[in-house]
């Protein structure tokens, strides 16, 4: 594959694919010496038309890992501020010779037009308006596995999907102007989970019964079936605040509280994509415990998305024995 712009592209052997070498480099992560020559040459560019402290901030710390060359785009200070346009930036970019860029923009297809304009380079889709964020699926589904592995004393590289057949996942909050739900649950769905929508009805997206998953509006009914519940936060800046009654209404019947987490059953898990707004969709106290993965998700962020630029950019022949020579 020459992009990451969708979980769709993927499918299910693509996933644990990504998985399976980013196990690889979670393990180069834990060394002293954690660079590795596998990208050496190799130069990776940043452009990020929206706000970003995860997502940036791995992307680039993976591309450093594995020796790649990395530009930064300041959108806010670049002459995209002086009307140039996005084709035109792209093509400015195509002309230093770079060889994959991480776009993040407010509209969603971005990527994808991107990718049409760029003949010789790697498009990776860092979140696009409503659409997707496939890195943060990955990222996520990782996390879990890795999590559900531990539980069941096995090396996550030997489960390929199987931990999640069967499994309960409920996806709660802003659904609907969420990339991180459709990519999740297209990731999930993949592996062989059950995926639950929980949100009101103004926070869902309108064609839900085409995702192949459950919906409710019920969180509470939830707590003792699910595996693991992630939370999403309200997307103010997408306009969520016109679908709730109000903030406390929807913390009392969306929030992940200290309460509903003593209601799980054992051995379930929460997780959340970042940022969190603590005391709104999650309290304090959740993000802070330990069955909350959400620190966990950040630091393996890195890996997996080395294990993304690794596969784009070698096609993965390379062969894993060589990253830590
Ligand atoms: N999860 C996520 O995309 O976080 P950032 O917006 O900080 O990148």
């Amino acid at each position: 594959m020459k992009n990451l712009l969708s979980i769709h592209d993927l499918g299910k052997a693509g996933i644990i694919d990504v998985m399976n070498v980013a196990e690889s480099f979670a393990e180069v992560e834990r060394r002293t010496m954690k660079k590795v020559p596998a990208l050496k040459g190799k130069v990776v560019a940043t452009l990020f038309f929206e706000e970003s402290t995860r997502t940036r901030l791995s992307f680039e710390t993976a591309a450093k890992r594995l020796s790649a060359d990395v530009l930064s785009l300041s959108v806010a200070s670049s002459s995209v501020k002086k009307g140039e346009s996005l084709k035109d930036t792209l093509k400015t970019i195509e002309s230093l010779g770079i060889d994959a860029v991480i776009i993040r923009h407010r509209s969603s297809g971005a990527p994808l037009q991107a990718s049409r304009w760029l003949d010789d380079i790697a498009v990776i889709n860092a979140g696009d308006g409503w659409h997707e964020h496939p890195s943060q699926g990955l990222l996520d589904a990782f996390t879990v596995r890795q999590a559900w592995a531990e539980d069941a004393g096995v090396k996550p590289i030997d489960t390929g999907a199987e931990l999640f057949a069967g499994k309960r996942i409920v996806i709660v909050g802003d659904i609907a102007h969420s990339r991180v739900a459709r990519s999740e649950t297209l990731a999930y769905k993949a592996l062989g989970a059950d995926v639950v929508l929980c949100a009101p009805q103004t926070l869902l997206p309108s064609d839900t019964s085409s995702w192949g998953v459950e919906v409710t509006h019920d969180l509470d009914a939830e707590l003792e079936q699910a595996d693991l519940i992630s939370v999403l936060r309200l997307q103010a800046e997408r306009g969520s605040g016109e679908c709730v009654p109000s903030l406390r209404e929807f913390n009392a019947d969306f929030a992940m509280t200290t309460t509903r987490l003593r209601a799980l059953k054992p051995g379930a898990r929460v997780t959340h994509p970042g940022p969190m707004v603590r005391g709104v969709e999650i309290a304090s106290e959740v993000a802070d415990d330990p069955r909350c993965l959400v620190t966990t998700q950040v630091t393996n962020g890195v890996a997996v998305r080395m294990a993304v630029l690794y596969l784009l950019l070698t096609g993965g022949n390379q062969g894993l024995e060589g990253v830590g020579q």
